[in-house]
């Protein structure tokens, strides 16, 4: 039994951080144990263009904690009216390390997302040329196919034929929650990744609605049957090049999670390397835990691993705040229903 597990500084490939009080309050969650992370643009009204990343940026930093160190690493919001020589711009300055697809309607403020993927082919080509990724949010959003069924179609229907269709386009498959999923990622070769979060380690839909529905527990895309969580556990313990940590971790205030029409998204940037630690120790993979944390990712993005280190220390059960305060209200820390042995130092 290892009791203590030295790692590189593990970073988040996809985070949502927000604006004002909420980005005040979550920052250092994430900043306490993250090096950096990949910022979603899904702000109202969204980050389009180069100068509203500079800016987001800036008040990400200005929002940092004296003492703490975080790299944010900004992504635009791709739009049916991106242009490309400003997104190029803000790839070749170095302010952005991808751009983020969300088909129109599939959700939190995606309104301003892509309708007609052929729209957007020429942005497409332009990012293949300078390689630069697309992260995309990988879901159907037609009213006829079942939200169970939304990823798998997605693949079939949307993304294997864009990726046919723009060869050397680079791509991670957002927060993939499928045993399809997994696989497609695998099939993809380099120029192909995919993230995974934390909670689709750890519930699978009967967590959402087997004895009340449980609004803390619904994200986009919705967590599926057993059978995807064990695929995703098996890919992400696997230490295969292409799967690698982002947690989605999406705060919302508790009154707009829970109400008739509750907001998507689990926010798990307090305990997810402690949550980690527990999923890879459980699948005997705590050997495997840094590279899916610290290393696939930075190499996915043509950056070097971080050189500093986290300690892991395993002991007593750990206890996490079960909400964290903001200036807009609580939020409430994703619960694994599992007791943390290992702490973070
Ligand atoms: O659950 C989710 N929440 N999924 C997303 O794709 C967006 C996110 C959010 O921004 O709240
Ligand atoms: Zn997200």
């Amino acid at each position: 039994m290892t009791y203590s597990l030295t790692l590189r500084r593990p970073d988040d490939w996809h985070l949502h951080l927000r604006d004002g009080a909420m980005l005040r309050a979550v920052l250092p969650e994430t900043a306490r144990h993250f090096g950096r992370a990949i910022i979603m643009p899904n702000l109202v009204p969204p980050v389009v263009r180069g100068s509203d990343a500079a800016a987001y940026r800036d008040r990400i930093l200005a929002a940092l904690p004296d003492g703490m160190s975080f790299e944010p690493l900004m992504t635009l919001y791709l739009t049916e009216d991106t242009d490309p020589d400003d997104m190029a711009a803000a790839h070749a300055s170095g302010l952005i390390k991808a751009v983020k697809l969300y088909p129109a309607g599939a959700t939190t403020n995606s309104a301003s997302g892509v309708r007609n993927i052929d729209s957007v082919r020429p942005v497409l080509e332009r990012m293949a040329e300078i390689g630069l990724p697309l992260c995309v949010h990988g879901e159907v959003t037609t009213a006829d196919v079942d939200i169970f069924d939304r990823e798998a179609v997605f693949i079939d229907t949307v993304l294997d034929p864009m990726r046919k269709s723009v060869p050397g386009l680079r791509v991670v498959m957002e927060h993939i929650t499928t045993r399809q999923g997994a696989e497609y990622a695998r099939s993809g070769g380099a120029d192909l990744g995919a993230t995974i979060t934390t909670h689709h380690l750890v519930i699978n839909r009967n967590h959402i609605l087997v004895g009340g529905i449980k609004p803390h527990y619904y994200c986009l895309p919705v967590a599926k049957r057993e059978e995807h969580r064990l695929a995703l556990r098996a890919a992400a313990t696997s230490g295969e090049a292409c799967f690698f940590l982002g947690t989605d971790s999406a705060p919302h205030t508790d009154p707009n999670k829970e109400m008739a029409c509750g907001c998507a998204g689990c926010f798990t940037a307090t305990n997810t390397m402690s949550v980690l630690a527990q999923v890879f120790e459980q699948e005997d993979a705590l050997n495997r835990l840094e590279a899916f944390c610290s290393l696939n990712g930075p190499a996915f993005y043509g950056l070097p691993a971080n050189t500093d280190t986290i300690t892991l220390t395993r002991g007593e059960p750990v206890h996490y705040p079960a909400k964290i305060d903001t200036d807009d209200g609580p939020v409430t820390v994703f619960d694994p229903q599992m007791d943390l042995l290992w702490r973070v130092d």
